[in-house]
């Protein structure tokens, strides 16, 4: 467990800055939920958040949600539709750690920012509603994590009913996603219901009993052998051969535990319980918090930059416009790679060699922002931004750390956007620059050199509603869309005569992006197999090649 002791006030000594960094990277840890809509992820974040203290009573995570969208200081968008569309950062202590949880949108659609929080994630856990395993968004999200290389987590939610046969849906999570799992708790049942968990790396049992409001605490944990008689007479005889005979079978056929494949997300540890009672989410979280890595080193242009590196670094990762629009900000959400940043700080932005000044940057609770003296490796600060930053842009106090860019994704919707004001069409292009270097947009065009009617490119459906909302309300340009059937787009390289060949026919479109490259959409996976196949001298990219 990381130390808490605060330094000795007064100026600090290089050495005890080097320590107090030291001590503050360690005992941080920042990571997502990545989750299909409806397994769980709003009901686990409150019970997180409930263990950090950070909030009192169950239920609250929604009843501000439901008592914000009455007075939104938010996106009005939100608002309407009842749904969050940006994502925010929470951050509570626990038992001397500090957690940063970053929260990624909650509803069935989604957008590029989904993708790109998991870029500022040091760690990901994966949340599996037992009935249902692995599904199609936590598919995708589990993609970007594995590409990245990132420790993954598994937590099958929803255990107090009854669901899919646990080691069934180990064996289906290993297949689907061809990752090896080792349980780290297994669930206990009594009686038919879920009583608590065995936790194989402590040999230890948890049992929990329900209490009021939702809640749960737990009631007996003990290291116990398995075999003793206690735990006979713990759980009668039924659940204890049951017990005995699953951890057997674990023990002789499942993956070894392995701490550093878990750390190149080869094995994805995985726990049992349900966020809505609390069964097995303190074991988890302990676990978690044991197992999961501190900040690690970024690679950069500079080379490894380790997070101890006294000099402070970061990332842009997300740029949200409009958080308030009372203020008209934009806010960029920095990831801390390295050092202490502190307020007031001035850095240089290496893309442009410009100095910037950090005044007042802001860490988020929720929807309530507050301004932040200082902040350490793994923390996330929002800067006020008055259109200086771009996502990817790295800050550090010379300018001369790079971190690598941060990936686009490819768009899997496409729309041609036509303003519906012919006198607007210099605030409709403005509009579209700043949403694209915003990232709230990928927009092409069917010219190499532009052409009239735009088409925009989005990850999630959403992100055409949040756009042509922005596009009338901050830009007066009021538009409308017009759907394309394109869904997988390639960008091209090869010679120009390949490149219309391979353009023409149907079920596909050529397009250009903002820096005149081109891309081929195509409505359906064997238009564009085919196309490949044919021709040979085209290289075909599922993101901009950077
Ligand atoms: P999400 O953010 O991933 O979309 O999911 P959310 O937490 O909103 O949960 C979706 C539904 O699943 C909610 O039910 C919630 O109560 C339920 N749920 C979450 N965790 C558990 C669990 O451990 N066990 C069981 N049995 N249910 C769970 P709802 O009926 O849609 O909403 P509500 O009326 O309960 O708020």
């Amino acid at each position: 467990m990381p130390s808490t002791d605060l330094p000795d006030t007064g100026p600090l000594t290089s050495k005890s800055q080097a320590t107090l960094l030291a001590r503050e990277t360690e005992r941080r840890r920042t990571f997502a939920i990545i989750s299909h809509p409806d397994a769980g992820k709003t009901t686990l974040t409150e019970k997180l958040l409930l263990y950090g203290g950070a909030i009192h009573l169950a239920g609250s995570v929604k009843s501000r949600r439901a008592e914000r969208h009455a007075t939104s200081d938010w996106m009005e968008l939100e608002r309407q539709r009842g749904i969050s569309v940006t994502s925010s950062v929470l951050q509570f202590d626990y038992e001397g750690f500090r957690i940063n949880l970053l929260d990624t949108p909650g509803h069935e659609d989604f957008s590029e920012d989904t993708y790109r929080t998991l870029m500022a994630a040091d760690s990901a856990v994966m949340l599996l509603d037992n009935r249902r395993g692995v599904e199609d968004r936590t598919r995708q999200l589990f993609a970007v994590c594995k590409r990245r290389r990132m420790p993954i987590f598994t937590f099958v939610n929803k255990c107090d009913r009854a669901g899919e046969d646990p080691l069934k849906l180990i064996s289906d999570v290993e297949a689907d996603l061809e990752i090896n799992c080792y349980p780290v708790t297994w669930p206990i049942f009594r009686d038919g219901a879920f009583a608590g968990v065995y936790d194989r790396r402590r040999k230890r049992v948890e049992m929990f009993e329900r209490g009021l409001d939702h809640g749960a605490r737990m009631t007996q944990a003990q290291s116990s052998d398995l075999n003793e008689p206690a735990l006979v007479e713990l759980l009668g005889e039924d659940a204890h051969h049951r017990l005995v005979q699953e951890i057997g079978l674990l023990d002789a056929a499942g993956h070894p535990f392995d701490h550093a494949a878990l750390l190149t997300g080869d094995l994805s540890p995985v726990f049992f319980g349900s966020a809505l009672t609390n069964f097995g989410v303190e074991p988890f979280l302990e676990e978690f918090l044991d197992l999961a890595p501190a900040p690690s080193p970024h690679e950069s242009t500079a080379g490894i930059v380790e997070p101890t590196n006294p000099e402070f670094s970061g990332f842009v990762f997300k740029i949200q416009a409009n958080m308030d629009p009372r203020h008209r900000d934009r806010i960029a959400f920095v990831r801390v790679c390295s050092g202490h940043f502190e307020a007031g700080m001035q850095v240089k932005l290496g893309r442009t060699g410009k100095i910037v000044r950090l005044p007042a940057p802001q860490q988020f609770l929720a929807r309530e922002r507050s301004a932040v003296e200082e902040a350490w490796p793994g923390d996330v600060i929002g800067v006020v931004d008055k259109g200086t930053l771009r996502i990817g842009d790295t800050l550090s106090p010379n300018g001369d750390v790079e971190y690598r860019g941060i990936p686009r994704f490819a768009p899997e919707h496409f729309a041609r956007i036509i303003g519906t004001d012919p006198m607007r069409r210099k605030q409709l292009d403005a509009g579209l620059r700043q949403l694209t270097e915003e990232g709230a947009a990928q927009v092409f065009f069917t010219e190499p050199d532009g052409g009239p009617n735009p088409v925009i490119g989005a990850v999630g459906m959403l992100q055409f509603d949040v756009m042509l909302f922005r596009l009338e309300n901050e830009y007066g340009a009021p538009c409308r869309i017009e759907r394309l059937p394109y869904r997988y787009p390639r960008w091209v390289e090869g010679p120009e005569a390949a490149i219309e060949r391979a353009a023409r026919g149907s079920g596909r479109m050529r397009l250009y992006d903002a820096k005149g490259m081109s891309l081929l959409v195509f409505d359906e996976l064997w238009t564009l197999r085919s196309t490949q196949q044919h021709e040979t001298t085209l290289t075909f990219h599922e993101v901009a090649p950077q």
